[in-house]
């Protein structure tokens, strides 16, 4: 395994200081441990590829930083990455390479391009799979309670096709989530050991929404 150097391992520190200003307090899915398992889920991917190791950790550190839910805006999350990137002590073409990743690994409707680099794709797998299985259930019951959505609204059916803001707005419950988004990251998997995790998690889920929807309705 080729050896991260002294200067590059001090950037990932600083990246982690940095994530856990962002993260720390979140309380919608997004803290710090989302975080530390999207590290540990990537470095598990990458086992198997021959991917930069520097690359993938920044990435999965600062990958929510600028999320737009936690920011003003769109723009004041990428600009939030962009001044912090520009002050770490790494190529140009480095600081570029994360940028790309983190301002466009997000689900987003599922309107973004595919993931361009190797480093990106077990990123983007990792957070993916932490948005699904048991795991990925809490998030979503955590994430609708934080906004005020119901669990279940019968009244209001999951939308099958959605433009981006759509995905974002409109009627939203916990239980139209797994069918709007989470159902569908299964067969948007980059890499093959991302792919078997994800079938398992997946099949979890589908239990897990049976059971949900047998109680709710009465046998
Ligand atoms: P991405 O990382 O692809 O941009 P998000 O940040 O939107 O995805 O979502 C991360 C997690 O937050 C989701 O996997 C889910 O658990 C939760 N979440 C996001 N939007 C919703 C929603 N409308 N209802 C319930 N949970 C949501
Ligand atoms: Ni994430």
């Amino acid at each position: 395994m080729v050896k991260i150097s002294k200067e590059l391992e001090q950037v990932l520190l600083d990246a982690e200081v940095f994530a856990r200003t962002v993260h720390d307090s979140d309380r919608s899915g997004h803290d710090w441990p989302h975080i530390e398992r999207v590290v540990r889920l990537s470095r598990e991917l990458a086992e198997k590829e021959r991917a930069d190791r520097f690359t993938f950790i920044l990435a999965a550190l600062i990958h929510d930083v600028g999320d737009e839910k936690l920011n003003d805006s769109k723009e004041a999350g990428e600009r939030k990455v962009r001044d912090w990137l520009d002050r770490q002590p790494i190529p140009h073409s480095s600081r570029e390479h994360i940028f790309e990743i983190v301002s466009t690994m997000s689900y987003n409707g599922g309107h973004n391009p595919p993931m361009r680099t190797l480093e990106g794709q077990i990123v983007q797998d990792a957070d993916r799979l932490d948005a699904i299985g048991a795991i990925g259930i809490a998030r979503t019951f955590v994430y609708a309670g934080v906004k005020g959505h119901p669990m279940y609204d019968p009244e209001h059916p999951a939308r099958e096709a959605m433009s981006a803001a759509e995905y974002r707005s409109g009627r939203q419950s916990a239980i139209n989530h797994f069918y709007e988004k989470l159902l569908l990251l299964k067969d948007r998997i980059n890499t093959e050991s991302g792919r078997s995790l994800a079938v398992e998690r997946h099949e979890y889920m589908e239990h897990f929404l049976e059971q949900f929807l047998q109680e709710w309705n009465g046998n």
